[in-house]
């Protein structure tokens, strides 16, 4: 190698023993070819830590509007610089993002196509006028949510009713379940004086005391209704009076699933006997469950798995017992999981009676059966019932879901993401452990919480955004434009913060 003084023989073992050193004590993540892109940056760059100075929240005029949620804004954003998968705070920090606005953001910060859809004169009056839909749709309405809506409606589903929000969406849902339970219970004859009079003043048999089964650790919305079925944090649910409905157990499965195959599916059938034993303990009660809502995967309450054949046994009891199946896919649909519905991993063609949206589909809402629409208008109604301007971007977004082929994208890079989250495991068994994920609706627990919130902390000042979920884990949220490239980026960030943390 050139030096006199040191023979090359000690110099070639000098470094390979710095390669096996550096090998055996840092990850370092594959570089996949970054995409092409004309509208995207192509990495992370930080000015200050986050939240900096410009985003810091005491002086006027932003401890103003702070007043009204002083304990949940992280940092102020600037949207009109934020590309793709990066968002750029009020500091001009950039940020890859892999939380997306709580996993609603379904290609990336300002994407060209809805850019244009928004200066498309065809499209300025869907923006301009938000009208009352549930009685004054616009003329083109119908044929608009068969373009956009119904043309990804999952197996069955024949119907959908548009919302604000998902917790609207859910609530609604909860109300079309009772309203075709009693229908037919009551079969041809209609509601009888008492039942009208009685509803009135919240009582039964009018208000009838019917109830939904929820699984503990599921987040459904914040609002009363769908609150009585969200257990995932105490600070949703404090002081809020709530319903007496039936809680069943969701399994914990035991990672890696390979290795506890025997345990989980002893675990799965006991939660799925408790379910059971739940409906004919409220039967009993005189509180028939008229409906069973239950998310694909449990997401806020900490990206908790079940196995597909749990789910279409769970499916089977709800028919058996005449319960009506709501899935709810607020956060695992849209593409995510690298299938458009998460539950369409089950495989099965009756998949669910009721399939609620939000999120990524950028309007509210739920696909119904037909026997689960109502037998009069207004039973299911709000001032606006949805907006079509969410609409025309949703057409969008499907357009470009379609061309770009986003799902298979989703699986590939997904792949790349849990893979290396798996090494990094393997790498920190002390600070990482129960990786797991469907896409890139991933997931990894730290030791603690106070370990989750730190590595979030220290990744979100290098240049990642993360957030957290159930009682210690770390959830990946990116949107469909996020690449094995992003993946990588990410890892080799993550690793560094590994590698620092005490
Ligand atoms: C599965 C699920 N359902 C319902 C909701 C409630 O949606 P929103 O916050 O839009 O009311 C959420 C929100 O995170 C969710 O994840």
């Amino acid at each position: 190698l050139g030096c006199p003084l040191i023979p090359d023989v000690v110099l070639c073992f000098y470094h390979f023993c710095k390669l096996v050193f550096f090998l055996s004590c840092r990850y370092v993540s594959k570089t996949a070819a970054q995409p092409v892109s004309e509208f995207e940056y192509d990495a992370p760059s930080m000015k200050t830590p986050v939240p900096g100075p410009k985003s810091k929240l005491s002086p006027p005029p932003h401890s103003l509007f702070i007043s009204q949620n002083v304990g949940a804004v992280n940092f102020f954003c600037n949207y009109e610089e934020s590309r793709g998968n990066y968002l750029v705070d009020a500091d001009g920090n950039r940020m890859l993002d892999l939380y997306t606005q709580i996993s609603s953001v379904p290609i990336g910060y300002n994407h060209p196509a809805l850019m244009k859809a928004i200066t498309n004169p065809n499209n300025l009056t869907a923006f301009v006028n938000r009208p009352a839909l549930g009685i004054l749709p616009p003329e083109n309405f119908p044929e608009k949510l068969i373009e956009s809506l119904l043309s990804v409606a999952p197996a069955g589903m024949t119907r959908v009713q548009t919302m604000a929000c998902g917790s609207c969406s859910n609530e609604n849902a909860f109300k079309a379940m009772f309203i075709w339970y009693k229908i037919k219970e009551r079969g041809a004859s209609g509601p009888s004086a008492e039942e009208m009079s009685s509803c009135m003043i919240n009582q039964g048999p009018g208000c009838p005391d019917l109830s939904i089964l929820s699984f503990m650790g599921g987040f459904h919305g914040r609002t009363m209704g769908c609150l009585a079925t969200t257990h995932s944090k105490v600070i949703h649910k404090l002081d809020i009076p709530s319903f007496d409905w039936p809680i069943a157990p969701f399994p914990k499965l035991q990672y890696p699933l390979e290795q506890f195959v025997r345990e989980n599916a002893q675990e799965e059938a006991r939660c799925l006997e408790e379910v059971e034993d739940l409906i004919v303990k409220w039967r009993q009660k005189g509180k028939p469950v008229a409906g069973i809502i239950v998310e694909p995967i449990q997401a806020e309450g900490g990206d908790n798995h079940a196995s597909h054949d749990f789910f279409i046994k769970l499916r089977n009891i709800a028919r058996k017992h005449g319960c009506a199946f709501h899935v709810d896919e607020v956060q695992t649909g849209g593409g995510t999981t690298g299938k458009f519905w998460a539950h369409e991993h089950w495989g099965t063609g009756d998949p669910a009676d009721i399939v609620s949206f939000s999120k990524k589909m950028l309007t509210g809402g739920y696909y119904f059966k037909d026997e689960l629409q109502p037998d009069k208008g207004y039973r299911i109604f709000n001032t606006w019932m949805g907006d079509p301007s969410k609409n025309v971007f949703l057409s969008e977004v499907l357009n470009v879901i379609r061309r770009e082929n986003l799902l298979e994208e989703v699986t590939r890079s997904g792949k790349a993401l849990l893979q290396g989250l798996y090494e990094l495991q393997a790498q920190y068994p002390h600070l990482l452990s129960r990786a797991r994920g469907l896409g890139t609706f991933c997931a990894i627990d730290a030791r603690d919480d106070v370990t989750r919130d730190n590595l979030i902390l220290k990744t979100r000042d290098k240049g990642v955004l993360l957030g957290g979920c159930g009682e210690m884990s770390i959830r990946f949220r990116p949107s469909l434009v996020f690449k094995e490239y992003h993946a990588h980026q990410f890892l080799n960030i993550f690793n560094d913060v590994l590698a620092e943390y005490k």
